[in-house]
């Protein structure tokens, strides 16, 4: 049923992308007077790699997948946008959300003029599967964004029900998976194989750390992968997030044992929540942060502000609830104290 060359833009399909200096050249040499750049060495003074291979042999390495697989972006809101630029006709095709959720894939489809439809999680936060269902022979949509874990809300989404979705789906399905190291489920990347319209996103910005570098990474299949290439600027990971991811990849324990001490605070920041007086729900959470409802969550808000201790205000969003990252034992125990 999925066919992707009907849902890519015409005029990507036409496009004849930029061809780099890199581009055009690729091996070694001793004087490189091709690419306008200034000769005497800084460390910066040459253009990166516009592919990233190496940063991507390494993720490949550790996530199980071919570089060709692997896309890089400046965060994973630049694949965002460019999965709507290289798939959504500006005003005629639309996008699919199931709000509450995170908040670029609306932005992102209203910077580039693209009409979103929003089917609600249920009241446990999990995708209205037959709500959905009534809106995927709607060829107009061509893209479904699911965020699991899902943001605000904290938790995984039915891996059997993102199947379903995908699977009687003409368009692309994107799973964001920003926050799935926090998760006890491990990444839907396996699934690739035998999903051809799947897309999966995930994120430096997170367990790993790195928010400040932005890099985030898309999988998918080569086809997709080739698409966003394409039309992404010619080089959009700079030599430094490039060095950086690097070596940070190189130490994978280091990320793990980040991890580790994440949820141990995690399980004791929701219990230490649980005893105060004006909480009245705390969500279970599979990601680094816990929504958690208050009597009166915009005094709380304000006074957590006055305390220098700051939260995010969902309760406009999720009624009565504020998020709140995990953050490092002395700060939870602040937080903890300040409430
Ligand atoms: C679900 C989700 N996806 C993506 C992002 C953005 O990631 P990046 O920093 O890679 O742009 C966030 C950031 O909060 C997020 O919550």
């Amino acid at each position: 049923m999925f066919n992707l060359d009907a849902i890519i833009r015409e005029n990507v399909k036409r496009l004849k992308p930029y061809s780099s200096a890199r581009d055009e050249f690729k091996g070694q040499a001793d004087v490189w007077l091709d690419a306008n750049e200034n000769p005497f060495e800084s460390g910066l003074n040459r253009y990166p790699d516009p592919l990233a291979i190496e940063v991507k042999k390494a993720i490949g390495k550790i996530k199980k997948i071919k570089p060709e697989n692997i896309f890089l972006g400046n965060g994973s809101d630049e694949a965002i946008d460019l999965l709507y630029r290289a798939f959504c006709e500006p005003g005629k095709d639309k996008a699919l959300i199931m709000p509450p959720t995170y908040g670029m894939y609306e932005v992102s489809a209203s910077i580039n003029d693209v009409e979103i439809f929003r089917v609600p999680l249920t009241e446990q936060f999990q995708i209205d599967l037959a709500v959905v269902k009534g809106f995927l022979n709607d060829k107009s949509i061509k893209l479904i964004f699911i965020c699991s874990p899902n943001n605000p809300t904290g938790n995984l989404m039915s891996v059997e029900t993102i199947k379903a979705i995908a699977m009687n789906f003409r368009g692309l399905v994107v799973v964001d998976e920003a926050y799935i190291d926090f998760a006890p489920n491990a990444s839907l990347i396996p699934l690739l194989k035998q999903i051809p319209n799947l897309v999966i996103l995930q994120t430096f910005s997170k367990a790993w750390g790195m928010a400040g570098i932005r890099l985030g990474m898309a999988f998918a299949s080569i086809e997709i992968i080739n698409i966003l290439n394409k039309i992404k600027p010619p080089y959009n990971i700079n030599t430094f997030t490039q060095k950086m991811a690097l070596d940070q990849l190189t130490d994978e324990k280091a990320k793990d044992s980040s991890v580790t001490v994440i949820l141990r605070e995690r399980e004791t920041l929701a219990s230490k929540l649980g005893e105060l007086p004006n909480v009245k729900k705390i969500y279970p959470s599979d990601a680094n942060f816990i929504l958690v409802e208050f009597i009166d969550p915009n005094t709380v808000y304000n006074s957590l502000v006055e305390s220098g201790i700051i939260v995010r205000n969902r309760h406009s969003v999720v009624n009565g609830c504020l998020r709140i990252t995990v953050g490092t034992p002395e700060e939870n125990e602040r937080l903890i104290e300040a409430l």
